[in-house]
């Protein structure tokens, strides 16, 4: 049981343990004259018993005491906290005891009757030591958290120059490839208009030409040529003709627009740095996304007072397009939220839009700046709106992360730094 409680002196506390009244309350008091703060306890369960609830940093006990001895009260502490420092009390000098405490670690021997000066200065030493771990613990702690963030951030720089990497070889292919198809591609969509003109012609020509032979000629002329419209599937070739160019042209249509998109690699069209203010950017580009959005979700606009910076202003346009358009396509369970938010620090402007629709799986979150990955079906995604967002921000200077949960929403952040200079 414990009997009394030291005054709080330092944050230091020290548990004394013996059976004799006198010797443990001599003890204590000494101590807490000298500035310590120490409980007695009459025998070890009761000591452990609070040692385990509140911790300690130095323990003296007597080594004979009814019930658990000092050996078992060690290895119980020890177990829990295996740097504390240990203090034997004993009347006798016995060589096998010191020996055997010596080595189950005891930090020092206290002979009864003990002398106070001795006493003061073993605790003193031991209680510094017990600092001393302490710090080298805090200390450690501290460096391997330094280390693993330090790790961490390497890791992230490694894996954004490899991405950078990756997208400054797709910018040059892209170019290239959007160049080469290009000029076949305008000749082919300028060939399917015309063809288009002309099939609308050719299906005039044969219904005048029918209406006319109808009422000119005699009945077996109609009759043959009749059937032979029939065997030749001249009402359904005419039909599905008109269905052909338009398909084509559709796919052309398609065909420009990816390779627009691939052009946004490697825009060199805009090479000189603006002042613009992001938020003025939103409204703009809003106006432009507003139908992909007004059915799908609420639109809440935080735009903060920020500061205008130098940078691309329709690039930026472009990113801001991308993410409100993949937040609008994110809402395949009904309308939801997109919340579009600016603010500035001393360094970056800031710029989220955050949606509350499908999230990403775990699985897509380290691809989808890869160009070409898209997890919409043919034709509604090229899979390249992200890429070109993190090319642009990368032309920038600046960074992009994605935060997502499944099922809960996702939140694109863009920082973009105050001065390119
Ligand atoms: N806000 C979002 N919520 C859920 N998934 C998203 C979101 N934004 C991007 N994604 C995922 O990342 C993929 C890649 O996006 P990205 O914008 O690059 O291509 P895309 O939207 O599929 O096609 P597009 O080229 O037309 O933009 C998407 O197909 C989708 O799976
Ligand atoms: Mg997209």
């Amino acid at each position: 049981m414990q009997e009394t409680s030291g005054e709080m002196q330092g944050n230091q506390r020290i548990l004394v343990v013996d059976d004799e009244f006198h010797v443990r309350t001599t003890i204590v008091t000494l101590l807490e004259k000298h500035g310590h703060c120490a409980d007695r306890f009459e025998n070890a369960d009761a000591a452990l018993a609070v040692f385990l609830e509140r911790g300690a940093d130095l323990v003296l006990t007597d080594v004979k005491m009814p019930g658990m001895d000092w050996s078992e009260l060690l290895g119980r502490i020890r177990a829990v906290d295996p740097d504390i420092p240990v203090m034997l009390m004993t009347a006798y000098s016995d060589k096998n005891l010191t020996l055997n405490a010596l080595k189950m670690g005891v930090y020092d021997f206290i002979l009864k009757p003990f002398d106070p000066d001795y006493l003061l200065a073993s605790v003193s030493k031991a209680l510094k030591y017990r600092h001393l771990c302490r710090s080298e613990k805090d200390h450690k702690a501290n460096l391997e958290k330094a280390v693993a963030d330090k790790t961490r951030e390497l890791q992230e720089i490694h894996g954004r120059l490899v991405l950078s990497e990756k997208m400054a070889a797709i910018g040059l292919l892209s170019a290239g490839v959007a160049h080469e198809i290009n000029n076949p591609l305008s000749f082919v969509s300028s060939n399917l208009v015309s063809m288009d003109r002309h099939v609308r012609r050719l299906t005039e020509f044969v219904d005048r030409q029918t209406t006319l032979i109808a009422s000119h000629c005699n009945t077996d002329v109609i009759e043959e040529l009749e059937q032979f419209r029939r065997t030749r599937k001249i009402d359904y070739i005419v039909e599905d003709m008109h269905d052909i160019v338009a398909e084509s042209l559709e796919g052309a249509e398609r065909i420009k627009k990816i390779v627009a998109s691939l052009k946004g690699f490697s825009r060199k069209d805009e090479n000189i740095l603006v002042e613009a203010n992001l938020n003025d950017l939103i409204e703009s580009t809003l106006t432009i996304v507003w139908n992909e959005i007004k059915y799908v979700a609420t639109l809440n606009k935080e735009l903060g007072d920020i500061p205008a910076i130098k940078c691309y202003p329709s690039q930026l346009s472009q990113v801001i397009m991308n993410l409100l358009v993949n937040a609008a396509h994110a809402f395949d369970k009904g309308p939801g939220t997109i919340t579009i938010r600016t603010w500035a620090d001393d360094a970056s402007v800031y710029l989220e839009v955050r949606d509350t629709g499908c999230g990403i799986g775990p699985e897509h979150m380290d691809k989808i700046f890869t160009p070409f990955f898209t997890t919409k079906e043919t034709g509604k995604g090229t899979g390249l709106g992200l890429s070109i967002c993190y090319d642009i921000i990368a032309r920038h200077n600046s960074f992009i992360k994605v935060e997502s949960e499944v099922g809960q929403g996702s939140t694109f952040t863009v920082s973009l730094l105050r001065s390119l200079d």
